[in-house]
Formats: structure tokens, sequence, C-alpha cells
């Protein structure tokens, strides 16, 4: 996306600038539509389960920014050598976690394919103004991540084979949960600045709030929920390509206390499907957050550090 021209439109309160989860389009002064589209190919190898997967994973944009879901519309890649009950299978497990939502999917449209790919163009709905973007963390903010990190390497471990059943079923858990309840919680509390974290893992996903907010971050990795069996998969040698792409591309933001290890710069930069929100929340109202997050079900809820002010350039400080 960071090809795309940086367009501007009197309406347009959040587009390309920010690298934000999804545009917000203001209708009038009550009401501004929300739009994402997200779409991947299989990564778990149960069709119903990568269309749950995948449609959590779409609605996640609108819940980042403390919006409301109302519609979607599938957007499908499908091989015509494959069997159609594939697909249909895929669409239930999409219609399932819509369902669940409390969402419309109003319908779609396939492409023939060399893989299978699903996801949702989501829509929602938002008044303007109440939006919560990745660029609004103030200095002294608290952090909170509410789903642990994992999923990139466990399912990269799953299709090599390498994991066992349930590692993978806890994963499947964490990328099938909708995000929906933790921003109800956000919305009813007010925060700063939220993101979801996906395919830049948790680094890349706070790379982003942090310098479209215009702050640095401490974060200490004993705080940050992880998945069982996760950090034994790294020390296997499980180390997936996007993973290792995000690490990389680390390097002008990233401040790695001395004694973070080289499989801990792994685990946070960890590309996930479907992950958490990532949430910067005023100190006063942190403790109101948890406790709301908690009560909403979203158990593995954490804070994971704070932001600070910025010296000059924008970075992340990492301690064990
Ligand atoms: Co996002
Ligand atoms: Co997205």
């Amino acid at each position: 996306m960071r090809q795309l021209p940086n367009v501007s439109h009197p309406n347009l309160l959040v587009g390309t600038s920010t690298s934000d989860d999804a545009a917000v389009y203001k209708i009038n002064d009550d009401i501004a539509t929300v739009m994402t589209v997200d779409f991947f190919p299989p990564i778990v190898d149960d069709p119903f389960t990568f269309g749950e997967i995948a449609a959590a994973n779409s609605l996640s944009d609108i819940y980042a920014m403390g919006a409301t879901a109302i519609a979607a519309l599938n957007v499908v890649g499908f091989p015509s050598n494959l069997d159609m009950n594939i697909l249909a299978k895929i669409l239930q497990g999409g219609a399932s976690k819509a369902a669940e939502a409390g969402i419309v999917i109003a319908g779609g449209h396939t492409v023939v394919d060399n893989e299978p790919k699903y996801g949702l163009s989501v829509t929602g709905l938002v008044k303007p103004g109440m939006e919560v973007t990745n660029a609004g963390a103030t200095a002294g903010n608290v952090l909170i991540l509410t789903k642990p990190i994992g999923t990139g390497i466990i399912t990269t471990a799953g299709k090599q084979g390498n994991v066992s059943e349930s590692v993978l079923s806890e994963a499947i858990d964490v990328m099938s949960q909708l995000n929906k309840s933790a921003s109800e919680a956000m919305t009813e509390v007010g925060v700063a600045a939220c993101s979801d974290v996906t395919g830049f893992g948790l680094m890349g996903h706070l790379k982003e709030m942090v310098e479209g907010s215009g702050v640095s971050a401490n974060i200490s990795v004993s705080n940050i929920p992880v998945i069982k069996g996760t950090h034994e998969l790294i020390e296997n040698g499980i180390a997936p390509g996007g993973t290792m792409r995000n690490l990389d591309s680390l390097s002008q933001v990233a401040q790695w206390e001395h004694r973070i290890t080289e499989n801990q710069k792994i685990l946070l930069s960890d590309a996930q499907t479907s992950g958490g929100l990532l949430i910067a929340v005023d100190h006063e109202k942190s403790r109101r957050l948890l406790d709301a997050l908690i009560v909403n079900g979203v158990k593995a809820a954490s804070i994971i550090g704070e932001t600070i002010k910025s010296t000059g350039s924008n970075k992340i400080y990492v301690s064990p």
C-alpha cells in the first residue's frame, strides 16, 4: 500500500497517509463509512476453519477503528479443478463468523485462481471524529495487547507437519476469535490509538503507531502474551519468510536491549493472522480498559509497555 499516492478529499477522514487499518469517509456530520478489504490463501487445512479465520481477520480492521461493522462482500479466488464443496465450506465458515459478528454478507465476487483465496470487503459505520486511528497516541499512554502472538510461526510449522495438535488448535482459536468485544470495551472506555496486529507483526504495527503518532515506546518481552508452544517452535528453527522480512524492516526503529535474543526478535516480528488489538490508552483509564476487556471475555489482554516522548526519530525500546 505504500506505493499508493497520498489521496486527499474533504470527506476522507482517514486515507492512506498513516498506514491505518481502514479508510473512513464522512457522509455527513453524524455518520462516516469505514471501508476495508483483506483476503489471503489458506493457512489451515480445514476449509470451514479457513473461512472463519479469513472473515474474522477482515472484520478486525473495522474493529480496530472503533467502528461498528454492518455488511460485507465475499472476495474469492478458486481453482477451476478443485471440488466446489471445498469452496462451499469456506463460504460457510465466513458466513458463520459474519453471523457471530451480527453483519450481513450481501454478495461477492469469485475469480478463477491457481490457489484458493478468501476474505471480505467490509463496511462499517462510525460517528465522524470518533474513529480510533493508529496516529492518536501521546507520550505516557499505556500499551495493551488483546491476543497472544505466535500464529505465523505455528501455522508455518503446521504446513510442515511439525506442530502438535494442541498448539495448532490453540492458534486456530486465537485467529478465529473476533476482535468485536475488545473493540466494544475500547470504545466504551475511550482510547488514544489502536491498530490490529496482522502481517507486519507486533513490532511492525507498533512501528506504524509510533511513527503515525510521533512518539516512541518501551515494551517488555516478558509482558507480551504468547501462545504456548511458540518458543519451542522458534528454537526448532521455524522462521517464516514474512516474519524474517518484518525483522529486517525494523533496523531503524527497534532498539533491542543487549539481553534480547535472536529468537525473541523473531517472536516479536512474527507475521500474525487475525491478531489482537494493540491499544494506546491514557494512563488513568488503563485499569478501566483492562477490566472492561476481561468482562468482555478478552482474557489474554495484557499491558505490554508504554509510549514515551520521542527525541528526534521514533523508536521502540525492547527490554527483557
Ligand atoms: Co489492520
Ligand atoms: Co488489513
